[in-house]
């Protein structure tokens, strides 16, 4: 299909040039190596797609960019045209003026197919990301390994592989899917921080819908397969979906603007025309006493973080939890709450996987977590327990008992048993929990709680009925309230729901020095 040849030699110079007469061929040469193909170009558009250049121009302040190994081509008798850049253009420039690492791959060039000098590239490009202490964003577009060069090519992916590891927890890393990335290259992505992939211009799978028809006998188109919604709602691989690719790559700007450059750091922190003392009245209309009323916990939040701003990752997957980043104060917060719109807010296999990464990146971060809680429990189930929730709940408590940042625990309604535990509780480690006055802390609730401590004095009362609601009515006033939990020191204040947002604010200052407690360690044995 490609009309292109490779990229021309420069003509040779003159032995009496002058040192202007090397200048113009430089930008001669410059000039037609950056352009490239204008078919190539217009096949690329048709598509509704950008090309590297232009995405690299739309994450980057302007002018900002500085690329890295334009020159650079495959070895000389390659079994490729040599093309300049080799499908991949690397470099770094500044998002909002801060320091920023980037590659971004060429689709006109050869597919963006990964080869032996592509793959140098990009090593490159991470280890010095990595040794700047900056973040790395990826901007995919290939398919996968350069058929031609065979096994170099798909070692260029495990030196990609390691050094997504190498720098996991070290700098933030964002992988933008903007095209296929299938094969063995889409596990790139899963070992980054946050995906990024666009409806309808974003295909991301191991095997392809050919190969499963083959194996499995199974049709599907690459949309079906491993389109944006799907990764978005049904298997979370994607963080966070756009409509087209300018709105994505905006959104990464504003992700990294939430972000420390590298763990060493603390998130930017910004002057903000939110008052920190702002009271919140309304959040007293938001959430009804009753504790079976749902209402969306996404007002909760909006009424709460500086200017109602919260960018929510993992939106349309495991929506029984909110997990977002958000600002109070000026300074980035990581939130988790359960949503009660949604299966009641209940925890499941997927919201623990979900909220036990979010916890994990905010803390290696630096990020404080905040945690609203309103939770029925775990769900039951035979599915979830056979697909293994003992493993997956395990996570959410594994990554809240790690975590050294700042915490900050919210209890706004109910809060039963293990879920209550694992929602960041006073006993697992939480710095600070605050309740809110409509609370119910307790192993159950009181009707549940009734029908197994009281079985048999109700098998034998004259009216069960009466009975039962009687001693629902006395549970609940002895032990529903947050006031017991907090005489038991697990609460550390009783709140007016207006205070807070100043309440939170105020305890991330108290606890903005927090230094991590570690025991040396080579590093936990976490469940998977
Ligand atoms: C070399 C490739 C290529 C590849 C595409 N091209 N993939 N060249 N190696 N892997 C070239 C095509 O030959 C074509 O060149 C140009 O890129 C554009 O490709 P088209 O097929 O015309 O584009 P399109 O119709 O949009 O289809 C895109 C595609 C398809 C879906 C990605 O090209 C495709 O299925 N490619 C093969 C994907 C694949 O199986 N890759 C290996 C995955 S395994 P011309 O010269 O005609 O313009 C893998 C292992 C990683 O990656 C392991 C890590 C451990």
């Amino acid at each position: 299909m490609s009309q292109q040849a490779s990229t021309p030699a420069p003509e040779p110079v003159r032995h009496a040039a002058t040192t202007r007469d090397h200048v113009r061929r430089l930008h001669e040469v410059r000039r037609r190596a950056t352009v490239g193909d204008e078919l190539a170009t217009e096949r690329q558009h048709a598509k509704g797609k950008l090309t590297a250049r232009q995405r690299l121009q739309h994450l980057l302040d302007e002018g900002s960019f500085t690329e890295f190994d334009l020159f650079r081509r495959p070895a000389p008798g390659s079994p490729v045209p040599e093309y300049c850049t080799d499908g991949v253009v690397t470099g770094a420039g500044t998002v909002h003026g801060r320091r920023v690492f980037a590659y971004a791959q060429d689709f006109r060039i050869l597919g963006g197919s990964l080869g032996e000098a592509h793959a140098a590239k990009i090593h490159k490009v991470m280890d010095l990301a990595i040794a700047a202490g900056a973040p790395l964003v990826a901007l995919l577009d290939s398919g996968g390994a350069r058929i031609q060069e065979g096994v170099t090519a798909l070692a260029g992916y495990g030196g990609i592989f390691r050094r997504n590891v190498r720098a996991s927890g070290v700098i933030p890393q964002i992988s933008v899917v903007l095209g296929p990335c299938a094969g063995g290259a889409a596990y790139s992505p899963a070992l980054t921080d946050f995906t990024f992939l666009v409806r309808n211009v974003s295909h991301m799978f191991v095997t392809g819908p050919d190969v499963i028809k083959t194996v499995t006998g199974e049709s599907v188109t690459h949309e079906e397969l491993g389109g944006a919604e799907v990764h978005a709602a049904t298997s979370g691989v994607a963080t966070f979906v756009a409509d087209d690719e300018e709105t994505c790559l905006e959104d990464v700007r504003h992700l990294i603007s939430l972000l420390p450059s590298n763990s060493h750091d603390l998130p930017p922190s910004y002057e903000t025309d939110d008052p920190p003392a702002r009271r919140c009245p309304r959040l007293a209309d938001i959430v009804p006493a009753n504790p079976k009323v749902p209402y969306d916990v996404r007002e909760v939040i909006a009424e709460i973080v500086d200017d109602a701003e919260f960018m929510e990752v993992h939106e349309h997957w495991a929506e029984n939890i909110v997990c977002a980043l958000a600002r109070m104060g000026g300074r980035t917060v990581g939130i988790l709450a359960n949503q009660p719109v949604v299966r009641a807010g209940v925890l499941d296999i997927d919201t623990s996987q979900k909220a036990a990464r979010f916890v994990q990146m905010c803390d290696a971060f630096s990020i404080p977590l905040v945690t609203f809680v309103d939770v029925p429990g775990f769900l039951p189930g035979v599915d979830q327990e056979h697909d293994g929730i003992i493993r997956h709940g395990a996570k959410l408590l594994y990554a809240y008992c790690n975590a050294t940042v700042p915490r900050i625990q919210v209890i706004l309604r109910k809060a039963y048993g293990g879920a209550y535990i694992a929602m960041d509780s006073r006993s697992i480690g939480a710095d600070l929990s605050f309740a809110w006055p409509i609370n119910e802390i307790a192993v159950m609730g009181a009707e549940a709680a009734v029908g197994v401590i009281y079985r048999k004095e109700l098998a034998a009362a004259g009216d069960p009925e009466q009975r039962r609601t009687q001693l629902i009515t006395e549970y609940t006033e002895e032990l529903m309230h947050p006031y017991y939990a907090s005489e038991r020191g697990l609460v550390d204040d009783v709140i007016d729901p207006a205070d807070t947002r100043v309440m939170i604010i105020r305890a991330l200052e108290l606890l903005s020095d927090k230094r991590p407690d570690l025991m040396p360690r080579k590093h936990g044995n976490p469940p998977t």
